[in-house]
């Protein structure tokens, strides 16, 4: 017997965690727009546009900036894929799961993998990556920009990006959380290979991966002496296939290809400038307002990300169960953490659309609702009107 399904009805939520976050309406519209060829000259005119678009975003000059078809982490495994060959040396700087994962990718595809590492909670000193590359000699360094697991940002890549010259390493940054919604300077950084996500504060659904890399990082993928082993990944390939040849890769996401085109038209239009200081506004109005209900902050506090909040959990609220209630009855959504964090911090994003006062509010409130109900003691009224209050005064 037929079963009949119904129509799909997903409730509508404030995505606070760690993305996706909400996108803009505009882009979800742009992704119901109709569906191209890959080869018609319609698309491959939008095509075009995203490579330019990108180039804004990354501040880049690089010709090499397109789309990984594929999540965040499939930028970053088309850099180490199409850059290490099986023996080369890579060294990861480390201090969350998204380092874990770049050490993950290099030893994949057989590189051999050293570490700085600090503590989850706090960053990497550049002195110390300047140290193992003088003791190490990597062909690669990867480092992650912002460090989703614990919040942190880590600072100084200009310096970073200066060694790696000196030492002639090729330096791969993660700037999955971080584009769109703080500088990712990829040019005066000197970043040889760059990627991100769309899901976060470029404001889009999850689907695809802005890449750019500059001339030394193409000379290194195109001069390999063994073939890059994943097809799908090979930006040798692909960067072909995002070009003036369009050499046929694989089939385009047509819908995602228009999300991302009008995410990436929407952070041009509003200005770059604007967007970094509206996701600062928001992630440190949010950061106030918790600190004035008493909640305890993750990390070091001077490296702490614009865009996510580490909050750690007050005594005798569950995780799992304090999550569910915020899902439930207020619509909001928050994160949970990884390995050692894990029960331990809900972490909050304020990206793209979200990053607003009016969603700090909203989270405010019904985080006061939420706490209070475990009898955590939490001042009510206080959260929110210190967020208020902060926000209103960066805006004078
Ligand atoms: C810093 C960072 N890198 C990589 C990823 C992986 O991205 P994705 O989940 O889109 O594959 C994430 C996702 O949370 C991230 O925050």
């Amino acid at each position: 017997m037929s079963h009949l399904i119904g129509e799909l009805s997903p409730p509508v939520r404030l995505l606070c965690g760690t993305g996706p976050t909400n996108p803009d309406p505009r882009v979800l519209r742009a992704m119901g727009a109709p569906v191209l060829g890959q080869f018609d000259p319609a698309f491959t005119a939008i095509m075009t546009d995203v490579m330019e678009l990108g180039r804004q975003v990354f501040r880049t000059v690089n010709p090499r900036t397109f789309a990984i078809s594929g999540t965040g982490r499939a930028g970053m495994e088309a850099g180490i894929a199409s850059l290490v060959e099986p023996g080369d040396r890579v060294l990861v700087a480390n201090c969350g799961r998204f380092g874990d994962l770049f050490v993950d990718l290099a030893t994949r595809y057989g590189g051999i993998v050293s570490q700085v590492t600090a503590e989850w909670g706090k960053v990497i000193d550049p002195q110390q990556i300047d140290a193992a590359l003088q003791r190490t000699r990597p062909k690669i360094v990867a480092v992650v920009h912002g460090e989703t697991s614990t919040g942190m940002l880590q600072p100084m890549l200009d310096e970073i990006g200066r060694t790696c010259r000196r030492h002639e390493a090729l330096l791969v940054v993660d700037a999955v959380v971080t584009l769109g919604g703080m500088p990712v300077d990829t040019d005066a950084w000197q970043i040889d290979l760059g990627s991100a996500g769309t899901q976060k504060c470029i404001g889009c659904p999850s689907g695809m991966a802005p890449i750019t890399y500059g001339a030394r990082a193409e000379e290194v993928i195109t001069s390999r002496k063994t073939p890059i082993i994943s097809n799908y990944l090979d930006l040798a390939q692909l960067q072909r296939y995002w070009s003036p040849e369009r050499l046929n890769h694989h089939t385009l996401p047509t819908s995602m290809t228009y999300g991302l085109h009008e995410a990436l038209r929407l952070i041009v239009n509003e200005g770059l400038e604007a967007r970094w200081t509206r996701h600062q506004r928001t992630g440190d109005a949010l950061k106030a307002g918790l600190e004035a209900m008493g909640i305890q902050l993750f990390g070091d506090p001077k490296h702490r990300l614009p865009m996510i909040t580490a909050m750690m959990l007050p005594e005798g609220v569950p995780d799992e169960e304090g999550r569910a209630r915020l899902l439930e009855e207020f619509g909001v959504e928050v994160a949970t953490s990884f390995g050692p964090l894990r029960g331990r911090i809900w972490r909050i994003g304020t990206m793209g659309y979200n990053a607003e006062l009016r969603t700090v509010l909203t989270v405010l409130t019904a985080l006061e609702h939420v706490l209070r109900s475990f009898y955590a003691r939490v001042p009510r009224g206080a959260g929110v009107d210190e967020a208020r209050r902060v926000y209103e005064r960066a805006a004078s």
